[in-house]
């Protein structure tokens, strides 16, 4: 059975609603599914996974939130070892920078070794349900790179 670990952060929901439906519909697929939020995560944790799916909102505009600087920064020292991983995040058109934390989540990852299953997935703002659809795909394609 494929272990796969979810990690996220989320302030007003939105991440923690897509965290949640991906538990669920990889539970239904047979995974055995840890769901963390990132603060309690520990990124040297991560190559003890088949996959790993990070979920982060964006912050201060471009950034970050500082609930995901330490995991972000251990990151840097953690050989992956060609772990799976995904990254998703609902964030807001409404900023110049959408999205970014995706983005710095998805190349970190892949400088640490990681093995990218699935392109990354922005979300603007609310799930919406084909957003949710889209979070399947990427779910997946995480399975399939685990056969
Ligand atoms: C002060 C502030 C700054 C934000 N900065 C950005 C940003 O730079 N880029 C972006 O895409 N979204 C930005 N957002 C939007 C959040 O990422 C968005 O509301 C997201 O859906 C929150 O996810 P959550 O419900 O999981 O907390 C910002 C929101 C706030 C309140």
């Amino acid at each position: 059975m494929s272990n796969i670990l979810i990690t996220y952060t989320s302030m007003t929901g939105h991440n923690e609603k897509i965290a949640k439906h991906l538990e669920e519909y990889l539970k239904g697929k047979g995974a055995d599914v840890t769901l963390e939020q990132l603060v309690d995560s520990d990124a040297f944790d991560l190559p003890d996974y088949d996959a790993v799916i990070v979920g982060s909102y964006t912050y201060h505009e471009g950034e970050l939130p500082d609930e995901a600087q330490d995991f972000y920064e251990d990151l840097e020292d953690v050989d992956l070892d060609r772990t799976k991983f995904a990254v998703f995040g609902s964030s807001s058109k409404g900023h110049i920078h959408y999205g970014r934390a995706v983005d710095y989540f998805t190349m970190q990852l892949n400088s640490s070794n990681g093995d990218q299953a699935a392109d990354s997935v922005k979300i603007n703002g609310e799930v919406e349900p084909d957003d949710l659809k889209r979070i399947e795909t990427m779910a997946d394609y995480v399975l399939k790179s685990l056969e």
